[in-house]
């Protein structure tokens, strides 16, 4: 997704740009820019990497504020000319923008009937030329971003500088992620604070229809009717060092093996031994107000989705309230029918997706009660919503989720134990459940352990066209995301079903072609289970079971035995072979890891 990188202060701007720019590359883009004023505007924009980028800006590309951008085409193929930053044709404003505007056809067709003449095919040149009109008016770049904006239907994230104003940046949000970063007599501003964290840990995110005017010496923000805001500066403890790939190959496989760590890190403070119950202070609820609600609803996207899948069930199981999951950009068109009873939970580990974002904003207009399950603090999820949980995972820099989607599972069994120790989990079961959960670290190590196992049967199953992927109810989810893994990086077709339903049509597909990955933890569906895997190899399918034991060579190819925890708690760690088992056929493959084509790290847009 595009990424923007905005600074002003004492030194030059460009090297700080282009740093910031790779550091937002993990989002995926296709072409990148700068901008930098003095005495006049100094771009340089290309087709490519940021390392293209960084080959075609000249030592003598001096200035002290500047803009800078990673685009992922939308309107227009990726190219030089549509690579931002866009100017006006006197050179004047230059502009940086994620997001769509939707009425740039009708906008466009208004400037070129007075005069302007458009060199790119994207929507965000109609910025550019409307900023520049009224700039001369106004003699104020703030009020011209403000008064443009105010003809702009759509969604967007933007930084803009004017040739006559050195020393001032403007940036401005709706829909699009804009964040501040307040430095030593310097100031920054990114979609992202991946950009920002070499320079500052004090960051300020704007809001939706907020405007911020940034020059050296600080800064000040603005509501959409000029109205100035007040800001507190949130401190983030993310560090650079979660940006670099730590001697990993690539940062899919560090996020994976982080996950002992990063689990822990979920758990950290929040289970407690005496009541057997679980700390959630960022929940803001009372016992009495957490007994009230009757269902639970899950929202989510992709992964997310599916993890909120697996909170369902844990919901379910531990705390007896009905739950489901339901796709976030599915939820938000629907019109949904919203409950004063029912408890929502929206899931995001960017904290950014737009549509999980535009369901939480329908909840809320609504007067549902929204809960976040979030991992990066401040985001606009996390700030939309009522209270939650932070996963504190630190940040996710591969596009495809791991660390999050397992620390996302752990923070439901975490909300699951509360909800239930609330109402009917017994102490025993409370106590059952905190040593499970402690106990996941430790196991998930010796997952991390069968790597080359795993990494063996990748190369040996990477050769399909297409794989299956089953699982019976705790099962279900899992093999959802084993299929979302292994088809997002690998680009190997994969299908998820509930292994149940093999019978009703899927059946059709197996046969020696089309093998079978089979979740089969050792719960109560196992019998079950193994009779599924019996139809499958009985039309020559092969099947590779993963669960807690070896079965009989008649049942399956190969088998991936990992610990068994608690049986509500072991979805949690049957979804890890599956991600290392995508990361090896991705690899075994050729395959970008960490950049999928056609992905982007969070979604912005609709
Ligand atoms: C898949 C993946 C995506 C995200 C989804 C939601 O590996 O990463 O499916 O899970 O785009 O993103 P967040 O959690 O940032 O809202």
């Amino acid at each position: 997704m595009c990424g923007i990188v905005a600074y002003v202060g004492p030194k030059d701007a460009a090297p700080i740009l282009l740093e910031g720019l790779q550091r937002l590359e993990y989002r995926g883009y296709d072409s990148a820019g700068v901008v930098v004023a003095n005495k006049g505007l100094k771009m340089r924009k290309v087709k490519g990497r940021v390392a293209d980028l960084a080959a075609a800006v000249p030592a003598r590309f001096k200035g002290a504020t500047g803009i800078g951008h990673t685009r992922w085409a939308t309107h227009g193929v990726p190219s030089d000319v549509n690579a931002h930053p866009h100017l006006s044709n006197d050179e004047r404003v230059a502009v940086v923008h994620n997001g769509i505007i939707e009425n740039a056809d009708e906008l466009r067709a208004k400037l070129e009937a007075d005069g302007a003449t458009f060199l790119s095919e994207t929507d965000t040149e109609v910025l550019a030329h409307l900023i520049s009109r009224t700039v001369k008016e106004t003699d104020s770049l703030q009020e011209a971003v403000r008064l443009a904006l105010k003809r702009v239907v759509g969604t967007y994230g933007i930084a803009v500088i004017d040739s006559e104003r050195p020393g001032e940046v403007v940036v401005a949000r709706n829909g699009s992620p804009i964040v501040l970063g307040i430095g030593e007599k310097e100031m920054f501003a990114a979609s992202d604070v991946a950009a920002l964290v070499r320079y500052t840990r004090q960051v300020v995110h704007l809001e939706d229809g907020e405007l911020a005017v940034l020059r050296a010496d600080g800064f000040n923000t603005f509501a959409s009717d000029a109205r100035e805001t007040a800001k507190e500066p949130l401190t983030v403890d993310w560090e650079t060092a979660h940006y670099d790939t730590g001697g990993y190959e690539h940062y899919l496989l560090k996020e994976i093996s982080e996950q002992p760590d990063t689990v822990a890190r979920t758990l950290r403070g929040r289970l407690d031994d005496r009541f057997h119950v679980a700390h959630l202070g960022g929940l803001n609820m009372d016992a009495r107000e957490t007994r009230s609600f009757r269902r639970v609803k899950i929202i989510g996207c992709g992964s997310a989705y599916y993890s909120g899948q697996i909170g369902a069930q844990l919901i379910e199981e531990l705390a007896r309230i009905p739950a489901d999951a339901e796709p976030a950009s599915e939820f938000r068109y629907r019109n949904p029918v919203v409950e004063p009873d029912t408890l929502y939970v929206a899931i995001s580990q960017s904290g950014e997706t737009y549509d999980t974002l535009a369901a939480v904003q329908e909840l809320k207009r609504k007067g549902g009660r929204v809960l976040g399950i979030v991992n990066t603090v401040g985001s606009a999820i996390a700030r939309e919503c009522d209270g939650g949980v932070y996963l504190h995972a630190g940040p996710e820099v591969s596009v495809a989720s791991t660390k999050a989607f397992t620390s996302t599972a752990v923070a439901f069994a975490l909300l699951a134990l509360h909800l239930g120790r609330v109402r009917d989990l017994s102490p025993a079961d409370g106590r059952r459940v905190c040593e499970g959960l402690r106990r996941l670290p430790g196991q998930i190590k010796e997952i991390l352990a069968l790597e080359p196992q795993i990494k063996e049967l990748a190369y040996k199953y990477a050769e399909s066209q297409s794989i299956m992927f089953v699982g019976r109810v705790r099962g279900y989810p899992v093999a959802r995301e084993g299929a979302q893994k292994l088809k997002e990086i690998s680009y190997v077709h994969a299908e998820a079903y509930p292994a149940s339903e093999l019978k009703h049509g899927p059946l059709a597909l197996i046969g020696p072609e089309m093998p079978t990955v089979a979740i089969v933890p050792d719960d109560e569906l196992l019998d079950k289970n193994l009779t599924t895997l019996g139809e499958i190899r009985a039309r020559g399918g092969r099947v590779l079971m993963v669960g807690h034991r070896v079965a009989d060579s008649k049942l399956a190819d190969d088998c991936l035995v990992v610990p068994r925890n608690e049986v509500e708690l072991d979805p949690i760690l049957l979804g890890i072979p599956l991600q290392i088992f995508a990361y090896h056929a991705a690899v075994a493959l050729g395959r970008d890891v960490d950049k999928p084509r056609n992905l982007a790290k969070s979604v912005t847009v609709e």
